[in-house]
């Protein structure tokens, strides 16, 4: 089955979304520029983020996916605990600093959904840090709702809450979101 591709903003007709390759590793660890971020994206992660955990995640997950503008990378994310015809769930969603508020965080998590729906009739899950209110934004603006939360500490110990959300509107995703 080919890979579903969105349309993508009508502002970036460059972008594009195509599987992660070794050759890709060192832009995708260097999208990431602060401890505190790569925590958000990937808390099990040690900063900086370099090639060898990217191969990590290229070995652990799947459907490691790159955005590309002009041919660059600038956003990743990838899916983890899949199980086919049930749910998956996407992780590491990440978009370069310079790229940011210009539609491609939502494309590319719009990607993703149409990967888990289309590629592998599973309902898209994702999880997500209270404070992290740009993303749940994003998130709730796809169609994903919570249906848990669970505490989390932060590397000083303090207590994070972790939501847990999944995406309860198939049709968004013939609607182009
Ligand atoms: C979260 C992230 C992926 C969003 O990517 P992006 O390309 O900046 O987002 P978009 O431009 O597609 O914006 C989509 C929606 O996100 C929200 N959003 C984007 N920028 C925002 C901002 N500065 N403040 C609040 N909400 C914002 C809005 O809901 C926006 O929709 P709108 O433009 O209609 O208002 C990106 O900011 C990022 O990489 N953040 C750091 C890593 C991270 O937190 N990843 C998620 C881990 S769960």
């Amino acid at each position: 089955m080919s890979t579903p591709q969105l349309v993508p903003p009508a502002a970036l007709p460059t972008l594009r979304f195509v599987a992660a390759q070794p050759q890709h590793h060192a832009a995708i660890a260097a999208l990431i520029t602060t401890p505190e971020e790569l925590f958000l994206v990937h808390p099990a992660g040690h900063f900086p983020w370099d090639d060898a955990q990217i191969a990590g995640l290229a070995a652990s997950r799947e459907q490691l996916t790159v955005g590309l503008l002009e041919d660059e990378v600038v956003a990743f994310a990838n899916l983890y605990q899949v199980q086919p015809g049930v749910s998956a769930f996407i992780g590491n969603v990440i978009v370069a600093e310079a790229a940011k508020g210009r539609g491609i965080g939502q494309a590319l998590v719009a990607h993703m959904v149409a990967l888990c729906r289309q590629k592998l009739a599973a309902e898209p899950r994702l999880s997500v840090f209270s404070a992290n209110s740009r993303a749940l934004l994003l998130y709730s603006k796809l169609g994903f709702v919570p249906y848990g939360v669970e505490p989390r500490q932060d590397w000083h110990g303090n207590t994070l809450a972790l939501i847990h959300m999944r995406h309860s509107l198939p049709d968004a995703v013939d609607a182009g979101i």
